[in-house]
């Protein structure tokens, strides 16, 4: 089954075909990150606007390079939630459109199910049952997986999400959006030990998470540092970074220890755009060797949002013979 992924949740237009004996045949990314890095934030209107612009042009793209025309595509698959109402309803449109135009069917995919089976994608994939982790923008969730759709929440933030943190944070230092991989560069230059940053919510038992408490603490330090045009030196800018991001992680690094050690899980797989986070992976590297487990995770640039997770999902859902009906679904608030 050939089926072609749509992603247009937020601010990154996606376009994937996924074939279920040949893999992934092809993948098109369009980032707006650009557009929207000029007001601090990813503005739902013109993440709209732009994801009507870029969406047909990528579908062409992935099919001349795949060789192949839209009539070998055997079923659609979009996100239809979460995310930004507008945004959504450009790729549900279109891909629900584009179904009913070839006659095959369309699914709607669940965004952080995406993002949770992108790692099925890569050489060495998970097998179920394993332990996620999910760390996007907008969600953070520890989730026992037991097989497609079978998913238990173990814990997740009752505030921000991680990724949500590292971009507030970075808002404070003065960085760009998305603020994650801009921490993630400035600490490489930290120096360990200068400041101690809490862990929060760590020292009861449960899995559940809080950061918004890390952002307070981010701004109190930054302001306690800034001079009297207000700013801030670099090495002190890169050594928040630092203490910030090693906040996060170890919380993140605990709470996954926690997870393994309750379930009696060997695999711990991470998703979202935090995932791609080095200083993350390399500590979880270090927590499952203890648990004798293994870690997985997506390339990069399949753990920031993609089309290719969608193709992979849809087509999962669509060989256990699930399809929708003739309805453009777009749920901006959707639990998994
Ligand atoms: O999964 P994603 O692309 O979109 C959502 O579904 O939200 O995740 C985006 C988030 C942003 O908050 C971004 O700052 C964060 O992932 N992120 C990172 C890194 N790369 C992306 N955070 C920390 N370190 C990174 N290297
Ligand atoms: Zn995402």
């Amino acid at each position: 089954m050939r089926v072609l992924g749509i992603e247009t949740s937020c601010d990154e237009t996606g376009v994937a075909l996924y074939d279920s004996e040949q893999g992934l045949l092809s993948d098109a990314l369009y980032s707006q990150v650009k557009m929207h890095a000029e007001y601090g934030g990813v503005v739902p209107e013109l993440a709209s606007r732009d994801h009507v612009r870029k969406l047909l042009p990528l579908i062409r793209e992935v099919m001349a390079e795949a060789g192949l025309e839209l009539s070998d595509v055997d079923a659609v698959a979009y996100t239809s939630g979460p995310g930004l109402i507008g945004a959504l309803m450009v790729g549900a449109s279109t891909g629900r459109a584009l179904a009913l135009g070839l006659g095959v069917p369309a699914v709607g995919v669940h965004h952080m199910e995406g993002h949770l089976l992108a790692p099925m994608l890569e050489e060495n994939p998970p097998s179920f049952p394993f332990v996620a982790l999910l760390v996007s923008g907008g969600h953070t969730q520890l989730v026992r997986v037991d097989g497609i759709g079978q998913y238990e929440l173990l814990g997740e933030s009752l505030d921000d999400a991680a990724g949500e943190a590292f971009d507030k944070a970075a808002k404070m230092l003065g960085l760009d959006y998305p603020g994650g991989p801009l921490i993630a560069r400035l600490a490489e230059n930290g120096t360990p030990g200068r400041y101690r940053f809490p862990r929060p919510m760590t020292d009861r038992p449960g899995l559940d998470f809080s950061f918004s408490g890390l952002k307070t603490f981010t701004l109190n330090t930054a302001n306690a540092e800034r001079d009297e045009a207000g700013r801030i030196d670099p090495q002190t800018m890169a050594d928040i970074a630092f203490a910030f991001e090693e906040a996060v992680v170890e919380t993140l690094a605990i709470k996954c220890r926690r997870a393994l050690q309750q379930t009696g899980l060997k695999q711990l797989v991470i998703a979202g755009g935090v995932s791609a986070n080095k200083r993350l992976r390399a500590r979880l590297d270090e927590v499952v060797r203890k648990e004798r487990s293994g870690l997985f995770y997506a390339r990069p640039q399949f753990c920031t949002d993609n089309g290719a997770m969608i193709a992979y999902a849809g087509c999962q859902r669509l060989m256990a013979g699930q399809s929708d009906e003739l309805v453009i679904s777009a749920r901006p608030r959707w639990p998994m």
